[in-house]
């Protein structure tokens, strides 16, 4: 595992963009992608750079159930505000959490996976540690799912609703199983708040309680972290 501190969520971007690069020029086709306030300064520099994303496929890794794809909210719209409306990728794919048949929606998006093995994941962290939203508890071999977010989640993300009250409770996402089987992971995460996670994830037990500390058995993962979410690290871990 290799840790990378910054100074701030746009050097942490240009990290994540140089790692991007050098997996295409390496032959990456397929990119997970995440949502959230962590990776949009990384949209912002692909969007800028003249990187060509025209071959590239990209998995995202979840959607809120209940949203129209063009409700200002969702993932889907998140996505082509921030990226695909800007670069053309050669394919994209998000879970639909409109589906009629989210059971059978999560086997589609599982076959989607199947079909597109990733080569780079990009991972945002929340407050307790989830990734994708995979909450504490959720199985490290689990697929595609349902599931229902904590009140952790819930209040991390009303910042983006009008009320709380408007957050979805349940979401469309990749399980933890799904995720680690991409090849590289790029997790990142800046700010004061996602310290205690980092330090769990890095320094802590491998326990479902933990949903990112699975990490710690990938064998191609790069952290990318601000000082402050770097700050509960012990030197031993930073060195
Ligand atoms: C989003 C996702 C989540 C976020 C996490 C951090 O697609 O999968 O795991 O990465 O909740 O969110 P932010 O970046 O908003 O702090």
């Amino acid at each position: 595992m290799e840790i990378i501190v910054v100074k701030d969520n746009l050097e942490g971007a240009k990290k994540a963009l140089e790692i991007i690069k050098e997996g295409m020029e390496q032959g990456a086709e397929v990119l997970g992608l995440a949502t959230g306030s962590t990776p949009e300064p990384l949209y912002e520099e692909i969007i800028k750079s003249d990187l060509n994303f025209e071959n590239m496929v990209s998995i995202n890794l979840d959607e809120y159930v209940g949203l129209d794809k063009d409700d200002a909210q969702s993932y889907h719209y998140y996505m082509d505000e921030k990226l695909f409306s800007h670069k053309k990728f050669k394919e994209t794919h998000l879970p639909d959490g409109k589906a009629d048949d989210l059971a059978a929606e999560c086997k589609r998006y599982d076959q989607v996976i199947e079909e597109n093995p990733i080569d780079i994941q990009i991972l945002g962290i929340g407050h307790n540690a989830h990734i994708g939203f995979n909450e504490p508890g959720a199985p490290f071999d689990g697929a595609t799912e349902v599931v229902e977010l904590t009140e952790s989640t819930i209040n991390a993300n009303k910042r983006y609703f009008d009320h709380v009250e408007d957050v979805p409770t349940e979401a469309v996402s990749m399980g933890i199983g799904s995720i680690v089987k991409g090849k590289k992971m790029v997790l990142m995460a800046f700010g004061a708040e996602k310290a205690e996670a980092i330090k769990n994830t890095l320094e802590g037990d491998v326990t479902t309680d933990v949903p990112a500390s699975i990490l710690q058995k990938h064998d191609d993962v790069v952290v990318i972290l601000d000082e402050a979410a770097a700050s509960k690290l012990s030197e031993k871990t930073l060195a």
